[in-house]
C-alpha cells in the first residue's frame, strides 16, 4: 500500500486522510477504532438502502447525504440524524470529509461522480450498473487504481436466501460440472417510470438488460464461479415502451414524472452466452412481457444434479434441487441459508475499505459491463460478438 493510500481502521502506525489537512496529500497516524465517515449520493430506493446500511454499523458515522430532493434531504437526514445535506456532489466533497462515499443517482452520473470522488481519496460503493458504457465503466477502474481506493459494485441480489444457498451448493460440487444455465428476469408490467431517466439511452444505457439484465448475469456467474464470458449473441425488442404501455408500480413517486412518449431503450433482450469453461448460459431480461407472473430465476444443469432458484417474484424464494438419491430420480428442497440484502453490501465494502485490500478496483463491475455492452453491439449488428 503506498503512503498514498490508507485505510480506515488499519493498525496504529497506518494513516488515514480524513485527519490530514484538507486538500494535501499529507497523512497522519490514525486510531483503529476512528469512525468511519461515510456519505450517500442519491435519495431514491437504492440510496435510502445504502444509508440504512451504514447507520446499522457500529463503527459508521453516515454524516453526509447529497440528491436533489430538498424534502427527502430533510427527511432521510432525521431519520438517520446525518448533520450534512447537500444538493451536489461537489459540496459534499469538499465539505463533508468523507472516508466512503455510496452512489446511487442515474446510471450515466456514476462514471463522473465516481472519479470525482476516487479523485478526492474517497473509496466508493456504486449502484449496478456500473456504467452506461463499458468505456465509462473502465475508466471508473483506472481511476480506482491511479488513486489506490476501493471501487465496488453494489450486486445485491446475491445475498438473497436462494443465491447464497445454491452458491454453497455449486461451489461445494452437488450439481457436479454446470454445463448450462438459464438466468433471467422478467415481467409483465415493470417499466420503471416511463419518460423518467430510466427510459432515456444517454441517461439510463439501456433498458432491462442494463437495469436488472446485469442482476441476472451477475448472479449466473457469480455462481458459476466466475467463467469468463467468450461470446454473445443478443437481440432487443422495444414492443411495449414506444406504445406508452408496460408501466408499472416500480419506481412511480419517486422520481421526477417524465414525458412519458419518450420511450428510447428495450423492453425486452435475449442473449446466448458461451462461456470459456465451455458453459452456455441463456440470459433474459424484460421490464413489459406477456409473461404469466413476474420471475427473476436462475436454473442451473449439472452432470450430478439441476437446480432452480426464484429471487423474486411471487413464487419467491424458493429453491429447489433435482439428483439422483442412490439411482432413484429425487427432487430436493433444501433449507436455506439466511437471507440478505444491500446491507451485507454495505458491510462488506466497509470490511474491504477497513482491511486496506486492493483486491476491488471495479473488476467484477467492469467485467459485467462489457457483456451487457457486448449483447446491446451483438443486437445491433444482428451476429455474434466475441469478447
Ligand atoms: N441494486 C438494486 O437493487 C437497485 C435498485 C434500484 C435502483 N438501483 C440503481 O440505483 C441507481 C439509482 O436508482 P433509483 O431507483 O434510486 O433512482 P431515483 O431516480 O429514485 O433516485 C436518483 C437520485 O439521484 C439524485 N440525483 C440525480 N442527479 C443528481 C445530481 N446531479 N447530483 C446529486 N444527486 C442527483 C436524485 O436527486 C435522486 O435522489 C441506478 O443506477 C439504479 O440502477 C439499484
Amino acid at each position: 500500500m503506498s503512503a498514498r493510500s490508507p485505510h480506515v481502521g488499519a493498525p496504529r502506525d497506518e494513516v488515514h486522510r480524513s485527519e490530514a489537512p484538507k486538500g494535501s496529500d499529507q497523512t497522519v497516524p490514525m486510531s483503529a477504532n476512528t469512525p468511519l465517515r461515510a456519505g450517500v449520493v442519491g435519495l431514491g430506493w437504492a440510496g435510502q438502502q445504502h444509508m440504512a446500511g451504514y447507520h446499522d454499523l457500529p463503527d459508521v458515522e453516515l454524516v453526509a447525504l447529497a440528491g436533489m430532493e430538498e424534502h427527502l434531504l430533510s427527511e432521510l437526514g432525521e431519520r438517520y440524524s446525518v448533520p450534512g445535506r447537500y444538493t451536489s456532489l461537489e459540496a459534499m466533497l469538499a465539505e463533508a470529509n468523507l472516508d466512503v462515499l455510496s452512489i446511487a443517482t442515474p446510471t450515466a452520473l456514476h462514471a463522473p461522480m465516481a472519479i470525482a470522488a476516487l479523485g478526492a481519496g474517497v473509496h466508493v460503493l456504486c449502484e449496478k450498473p456500473m456504467a452506461p458504457t463499458a468505456a465509462d465503466a473502465e475508466r471508473m477502474a483506472e481511476a480506482a487504481q491511479a488513486a489506490d481506493r476501493a471501487l465496488e459494485i453494489t450486486f445485491n441480489k446475491r445475498h438473497r436466501a436462494p443465491a447464497r444457498t445454491l452458491h454453497r451448493l455449486v461451489t461445494d460440487g452437488v450439481l457436479g460440472r454446470v454445463y448450462y444455465a438459464k438466468a433471467g428476469w422478467v415481467r409483465r408490467k415493470g417499466i420503471p417510470g416511463l419518460g423518467t431517466w430510466f427510459t432515456r439511452k444517454d441517461s439510463a444505457g439501456g433498458g432491462p438488460m442494463m437495469d436488472i439484465g446485469i442482476h441476472a448475469l451477475d448472479l449466473a456467474l457469480h455462481v458459476l464461479g466466475e467463467p469468463g464470458v467468450r461470446t454473445v449473441s443478443a437481440s432487443t425488442y422495444a414492443e411495449f415502451g414506444p406504445r406508452g404501455l408496460g408501466g408499472g408500480s416500480y419506481g412511480v413517486g419517486a422520481r421526477t414524472a417524465g414525458d412519458a412518449t419518450v420511450y428510447e431503450v428495450e423492453d425486452l433482450g435475449t442473449a446466448l452466452l458461451r462461456l470459456d469453461n465451455d458453459a452456455t448460459l441463456m440470459l433474459e431480461a424484460s421490464w413489459a412481457q406477456f409473461v404469466d407472473h413476474d420471475r427473476f430465476y436462475l436454473e442451473l444443469f449439472g452432470t450430478e444434479g439441476g437446480a432452480r432458484i426464484e429471487v423474486e417474484g411471487p413464487d419467491a424464494p424458493q429453491i429447489h434441487v433435482t439428483t439422483d438419491v442412490d439411482g432413484i430420480p429425487a427432487n430436493l428442497v433444501p433449507d436455506m441459508l439466511p437471507d440478505a440484502g444491500h446491507e451485507a453490501n454495505v458491510a462488506d465494502f466497509v470490511e474491504l475499505v477497513r482491511s486496506g485490500s486492493d483486491a476491488a478496483r471495479g473488476q467484477v463491475g467492469l467485467l459485467r459491463t462489457h457483456v451487457i455492452d457486448a449483447c446491446y453491439s451483438s443486437a445491433e449488428q444482428g451476429c455474434e460478438v466475441t469478447l
